[in-house]
């Protein structure tokens, strides 16, 4: 069971951690400034929103994490994401055997907010069939490593996937341990292609075996594991606080939702089409964000009411693009945000706009960190049913107050717009 808590780990790491599950000690992040300098540095955060996050352990500049897709997929990537400033990256997907991974052409579509789909109109959607990292494991092992030591501090999560076979999955975490990596990410999401090994969405999909396998790998990680949900499921909350319970310290979510992009009115033919059929595959992008908020609202509220929320994390992924998107993600309770499709249309730099928005957003309400609004909006979610109470309550509570001035003597000359209007019946 996964019993650290945030603060004591970042001071004392080992120290709540039970003797037969140790996770690794953070040992970045520490700050190391001379006094003068200090100072200074203080001085300048009281003036800007200070956007840094401490999420089990792990110190990150600002919230913002590459999701596990094409932008973390080799070192040549995961290193611009780095130095352009993006708080941590999360690889691309990793298994024992990538030759069994076999990957097709064309394996994106886009759907556009224009009419008909106008070519012109803005990117909303994107769909993909693309599978896990097809890169032998042996190579991408070695560029996590560089990574970690070209950028000891700064956080690199591997992305996880195996098929349901215990030593197969003790054997990807001792090995990609061994580079360094600060956490790993478990996919138990992808929705097209794994399934069909018993991989991705098949295990989060399924809670009985979700707790076999969490428990497989929370009994053999030392590092911090968080479990990337699948929203194609009735009740994210059951896989959620599985993985929980199971041990994992935080949860991500969610993967891309199962779709179909369209039907090629001319050909007949299904999209993304390959050699004239298809299969269906993972929806991402923009129009996927107001799902991704309802997912980690209920995951958010499941973690509130049952677990401890400063001992777990929340990571949340679908459809960022702007700062405001992300603030929404942290009004809600999310520990960081991951960005994939927006970094595939956008670019690494999308980061700096990300930030900026971000801190418009915290200096608007005064909040100094992002601890000042993490979750302000959950509470005000509730039932269908304690609308329509509320509801009524207003109501009468308006129909009480008497409307308009009782006598001429009370019109004032300040007021006089005001007050007049308070008369009118329409
Ligand atoms: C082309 C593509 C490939 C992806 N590959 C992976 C993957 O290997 N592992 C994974 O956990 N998620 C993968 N994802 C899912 C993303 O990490 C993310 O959960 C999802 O796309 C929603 O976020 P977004 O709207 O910011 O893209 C992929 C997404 C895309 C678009």
């Amino acid at each position: 069971m996964a019993s650290l808590r945030l603060t004591h780990q970042i001071n004392n790491p080992a120290a709540e951690f039970p003797a037969t599950r140790r996770r690794r000690t953070p040992s970045h992040g520490v700050s190391r400034q001379r006094v003068g300098f200090r100072v200074f540095a203080e001085a300048a955060a009281a003036a800007e929103p200070d956007l840094s996050v401490a999420v089990n352990g792990l110190k990150m500049p600002n919230p913002f994490v590459i999701g596990s897709g094409p932008p973390g997929t080799n070192y040549t990537v995961m290193k611009r994401a780095f130095d352009e400033g993006w708080g941590a990256v999360i690889a691309k997907t990793v298994s024992l055997d990538a030759a069994k991974v076999v990957n097709v052409t064309p394996r994106y579509a886009r759907l556009r907010a224009g009419v008909n789909g106008s070519a012109k109109g803005q990117i909303i959607g994107w769909e993909n069939i693309e599978l896990i990292s097809d890169r032998p494991l042996e190579t991408m092992l070695k560029e996590f490593k560089q990574l970690k030591e070209e950028y000891p501090d700064r956080i690199l999560i591997a992305s996880i996937m195996e098929e349901y076979n215990k030593a197969a999955w003790e054997e990807l975490i001792d090995r990609v341990e061994q580079t360094g990596i600060d956490a790993i990410e478990i996919n138990f999401s992808c929705p097209h292609g794994m399934p069909e090994r018993k991989m991705g969405a098949a295990v989060g999909q399924d809670c009985a075996l979700l707790e076999e396998v969490c428990g497989w790998i929370n009994a053999k990680a030392t590092v911090p594991v968080w479990a990337k949900m699948t929203p194609n499921i009735t009740d994210i909350t059951e896989p959620a606080r599985i993985s929980l319970q199971t041990g994992c310290e935080g949860v991500a979510a969610i993967n891309t939702i199962m779709s179909v992009m369209g039907i090629n009115l001319d050909t007949l033919r299904p999209e993304p089409c390959v050699e004239g059929y298809s299969t269906p595959g993972g929806y991402s992008s923009k129009a996927v964000h107001p799902i991704a908020l309802a997912k980690v609202m209920s995951i958010a509220k499941m973690m509130k009411n049952e677990f401890n929320d400063k001992d777990y994390s929340l990571s949340a992924i679908g459809g960022v693009e702007t700062g405001a998107d992300a603030a929404e993600f942290l009004l809600l309770g999310a520990n960081t945000v991951q960005v994939c499709t927006g970094v595939m249309m956008h670019g690494y730099g999308l980061v700096k706009t990300l930030c900026s928005e971000l801190q418009d957003f915290m200096r608007k309400h005064n909040f100094s960190s992002i601890e000042d609004f993490r979750g302000a909006s959950l509470e005000y979610f509730t039932t269908h049913t304690d609308l329509v109470r509320r509801q009524r309550e207003a109501i009468q509570e308006r129909k009480a107050i008497k409307k308009g001035l009782q006598s001429d003597k009370e019109w004032t000359g300040d007021g006089f717009v005001k007050e007049s209007e308070s008369m009118v019946s329409n």
